[in-house]
């Protein structure tokens, strides 16, 4: 026995004892393709579209399998800029920088537009990766209530930092509600502070799979930054920085999470450089997502969230992970989210509306879930 061993013995205790320790069990063939998936991002389908998988074929055979060096070195390849530009073009943005995953893209974009002698503010709610990102800036960070203007406001005009970074999601991860985006940009312009916002959750689905950036018409707006994944819609693995020509040459020169990482591989690039291109032709996808987000909102009997995710909250952590559990074994996939991963603690079945799935059945199961949500005592 030693200090380590008993300290992680302690820390797993407690997580038991809470519910909340995780475990990562792969998912068996049978399971993957009976299951009614109503758990993973992949909100479009096109994770598994036979025109992703031809692109990242044709982008291995040409390419390899990995992209070999730091982009800065020689692992800026063509493909990388073929899905820079999709992304320009699907979302109106300027200019776009990519990264290996979106966590990797938030840090190195908030880190790089900080630092020390600025004041991050971010909304309560942001995800872990943004989380981190503040923590390594080595900027002064404030938290402020979730959407809340005033208390935003109040601290911008407040500040000592000649530069601010507002800090938000465009579509929120967990409670699937949508950040007043018109309203942020325009107290950022007026107190001279930046926008960065992360649209792992909007880009694909908002705007009809614009994003809500050009949704809310802020697509050329200078002072907006926005980050996307490249993993939920996009069905790929990767993630970008899109700005301005200006704040994408700064982020190739100040990003660690860039500079100091093996460029993302070549096949993630087409695949995901074709997504782009499909979200663009093939607009029904995006409704319906949202056909299929109504049918599992009115199941589950909770209000429409702004985008897939939409959330039965339950009375513990223990409960969610009993109904996720037994949803499994009826061969239905959902999201079962606990603390830490839950912004108000409130532990919470997530459900994922998926364009591939049949309203029909995600319907079912949220009523299942829902049903036995009750039976539980634990809506
Ligand atoms: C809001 C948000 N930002 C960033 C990320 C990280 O993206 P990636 O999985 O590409 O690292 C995620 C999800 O994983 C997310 O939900």
């Amino acid at each position: 026995m030693n200090s380590l061993d008993d300290w992680l013995r302690a820390a797993k205790r407690d997580r038991v004892a809470g519910a909340t320790q995780r475990s990562a069990v792969p998912l068996s063939a049978e399971l993957r393709a009976a299951a009614v998936d109503l758990a993973s991002n992949d909100y479009l389908g096109l994770a598994v579209d036979p025109r992703l998988k031809a692109a990242a074929v044709a982008a291995i055979e040409e390419y390899g399998c990995s992209a070999r060096a730091s982009p800065v070195v020689v692992g800026t390849l063509p493909v990388h800029r073929a899905l820079e530009a999709g992304l320009c073009i699907l979302t109106g943005r300027q200019s776009a920088l990519v990264f290996s995953s979106g966590y990797l893209a938030n840090l190195g974009a908030l880190t790089a537009l900080s630092g020390p002698g600025s004041l991050v503010l971010s909304d309560a709610h942001v995800h872990a990766s943004l989380i981190d990102a503040a923590r390594l800036s080595r900027a002064r960070v404030q938290v402020f209530r979730h959407s809340d203007l005033a208390e935003l406001e109040n601290r911008l005009r407040q500040r000592s930092e000649v530069r601010a970074v507002v800090v938000v999601e465009s579509v929120y991860s967990v409670l699937g509600d949508a950040a007043p985006l018109a309203e942020l940009s325009q107290l950022c312009q007026a107190y001279d502070a930046t926008l960065l916002v992360d649209e792992a959750h909007g880009l694909g689905v908002t705007g009809l799979g614009r994003g809500s950036v050009a949704a809310a018409g802020l697509a050329a707006a200078r002072h907006v930054v926005s980050t996307v994944t490249l993993s939920k819609s996009l069905g790929a693995q990767g993630g970008a920085v899109l700005a301005s020509a200006q704040i994408r040459d700064h982020l190739l020169n100040q990003a660690r999470s860039f500079i100091f990482d093996t460029a993302l591989a070549p096949a993630a690039a087409a695949a995901a450089a074709e997504a782009c291109r499909i979200i663009l032709a093939e607009p029904e996808r995006v409704q319906q997502l949202f056909q299929v987000a109504s049918a599992l909102a009115a199941a589950a009997g909770v209000p429409q969230s702004a985008g897939a995710v939409q959330s039965l909250p339950v009375a513990s952590a223990e409960q969610a992970q009993i109904l996720a559990e037994r949803l499994r074994a009826a061969a239905v996939l959902v999201g079962c989210f606990r603390p830490p991963s839950v912004p108000d603690g409130i532990s919470r079945l997530r459900f994922t509306a998926r364009a591939t799935v049949q309203p029909e059945a995600a319907a079912a199961a949220a009523a299942m879930a829902a049903r036995w949500a009750r039976q539980e005592g634990a809506a």
